[in-house]
């Protein structure tokens, strides 16, 4: 009886093994800026991956969860149009109302989906890239002398995902987020930490 126990532990034990290892998440990178001056400006959001070849991320897709405030807007029909120009696709689950002053405006989840594409591999590394470029609006600010300072401060770092169409990326994809393409589905996501 102790015997057969202790066979079975050995067994879950080599099974678990491939599993933690192909859970190692690849290394994330965030660079973040802010680009032209006054109402109308760009939103800059450069992430960089680096993975073990065990990671295949070729076909995978970063997904910025942005919680923007009301202090500004995404201009959700004028980033669709700029998509053939390199815009990345967007969606929000909540109508952005484009005209409202920041007093009577709310905060919104905007989802941004730009595809991950190979820089370098070398010495059994890859590094990935997913730069994002979407316009951004302030908002009217009512008795407001310093909107640049009102806007630095409210800017939050997006929460980060990858998603990959091809399921042989074990990575922990716990989150259901909105598919990029049909974003009345789910697709299963893993949340990055970016630095
Ligand atoms: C967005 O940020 C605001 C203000 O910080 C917060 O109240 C709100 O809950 C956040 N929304 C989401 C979806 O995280
Ligand atoms: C993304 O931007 C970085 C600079 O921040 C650049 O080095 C890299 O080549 C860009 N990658 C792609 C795929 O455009
Ligand atoms: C997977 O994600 C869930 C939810 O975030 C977390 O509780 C769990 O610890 C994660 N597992 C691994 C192996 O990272």
């Amino acid at each position: 009886m102790r015997r057969d126990f202790s066979i079975d532990t050995l067994l879950l034990i080599c099974l678990s093994l491939p599993i933690i290892y192909t859970q190692t998440l690849p290394s994330c990178f965030i660079h973040r800026q802010a680009n032209n001056n006054g109402f109308h400006r760009e939103l800059q959001t450069d992430i960089s991956l680096e993975s073990s070849p065990e990671n295949q991320l070729e076909s995978c897709q970063v997904v910025l969860a942005e919680n923007i405030s009301s202090s500004f807007y995404f201009d959700l029909d004028q980033i669709e149009m700029l998509y053939d120009m390199g815009a990345p696709l967007i969606y929000s689950e909540q109508k952005i109302d484009v005209e409202k002053p920041a007093v009577h405006s709310s905060s919104h989840l905007v989802y941004v989906y730009q595809d991950l594409t190979l820089v370098k591999s070398e010495h059994g590394r890859s590094s990935f890239a997913a730069n994002f470029s979407v316009p951004f609006h302030l908002r009217y600010h009512q008795s407001s002398t310093d909107q640049t300072h009102y806007f630095s401060a409210d800017l939050q770092p997006p929460n980060v995902f990858i998603h990959c169409r091809v399921d042989s990326l074990e990575l922990n994809a716990s989150y259901d987020i909105p598919c990029g393409s049909s974003p009345e589905k789910q697709c299963k996501s893993t949340a990055l930490h970016c630095v």
